[in-house]
């Protein structure tokens, strides 16, 4: 059963369980970000971080598509003569796509189906996970209206692509399908339109049974690590390790090591102890 829980103009936020659903809501516009929408999503993330009854975050598009990129209207050509205005747009694009998503506290799973296009690659690639529908379209489109993937998307491609397929579907601004995105691994899986929300539900509830502490340290190392020296990391992971004994306040690995080895009522090689 889902809820409605914020109320905002260009986003639409639903709760099922503790799993929130943040879609873009222009769906007459294809979803394209206008500034307004950035700013909503700002709002969105920052209450959902807050949200205790939120446990996991899944970004996705209302009425079919994720994302047609930013709003060419709204956004490019409707600040064009206004550096002000063009500045607090850019800036709030750039902090929920890239800042708020890439650090946020709790699991991330973006849910594309129908298009994808240009600007609309950044958050999903700064979520934690992405699921497609087969046949999602996916497209680095801004070469085909004579710029470049800017905004941080060429950046962002190069996290999760190889420089191949980076140069090649942005140079081309070919579109690649769900079923292509997995098997570049783009996105984690794509599956059948029908399977995707049972899919994506599917792993919010399994990420649900561990431990939050545990999960956002882990996807906190992994992000930091892949920037650092060997040296760095293996410093960096030791005070990380020991930080989370003391943070976790399910005091989890105590827990877990006792139901392993005195009651021998779980194993951690096949799944979450229990909480
Ligand atoms: N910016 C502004 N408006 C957009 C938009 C965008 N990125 N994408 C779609 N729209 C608008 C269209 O202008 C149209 O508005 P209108 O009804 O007022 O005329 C409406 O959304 C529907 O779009 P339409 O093109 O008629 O739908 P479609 O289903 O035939 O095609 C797309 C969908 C996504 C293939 C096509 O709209 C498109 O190519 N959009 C641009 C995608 C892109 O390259 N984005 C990168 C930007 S960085």
């Amino acid at each position: 059963m889902s809820q409605n829980v914020i109320e905002l103009q260009n986003v639409k936020v639903e709760r099922e369980g503790g799993t929130t659903f943040i879609y873009l809501n222009r769906p007459e516009k294809r979803n394209a970000m206008s500034p307004q929408l950035h700013l909503d999503m700002c709002e969105a993330l920052e209450w959902a971080e807050e949200d205790d009854a939120t446990k996991v975050v899944v970004l996705s598009g209302a009425g079919g598509n994720f994302c047609a990129g930013q709003d060419l209207k709204l956004y490019f050509r409707g600040t064009e003569d206004d550096p002000k205005a063009r500045a607090r747009a850019r800036r709030a694009a750039h902090s929920w796509r890239w800042d708020k998503l890439s650090n946020f506290p709790k699991p991330t799973i973006a849910m594309v189906h129908g298009y994808c296009f240009g600007g609309g690659f950044t958050p999903v690639i700064a979520c934690d996970f992405a699921i497609a529908a087969d046949d999602a379209t996916f497209g680095v489109s801004e070469v085909n209206w004579g710029i470049i993937p800017g905004g941080l998307v060429a950046w962002a491609i190069t996290q999760v692509m190889n420089y191949r397929d980076a140069i090649y579907y942005s140079a081309t601004g070919e579109q690649f399908s769900g079923q292509e995105a997995a098997a570049m691994k783009f996105v984690n899986k794509s599956v059948a339109l029908q399977d995707l929300k049972p899919t994506v539900l599917e792993l919010a509830q399994s990420l649900q049974a561990k431990s939050p502490a545990a999960l956002r340290y882990t996807k906190e190392a992994i992000r930091a690590v892949r920037s650092m020296s060997r040296e760095q990391a293996f410093d960096y992971l030791n005070a990380k390790s020991d930080a989370l004994k003391y943070a976790d306040p399910e005091g989890g690995r105590k827990k877990a090591m006792s139901q392993f080895l005195d009651d021998k009522t779980y194993k951690p090689g096949l799944g979450a102890y229990k909480r």
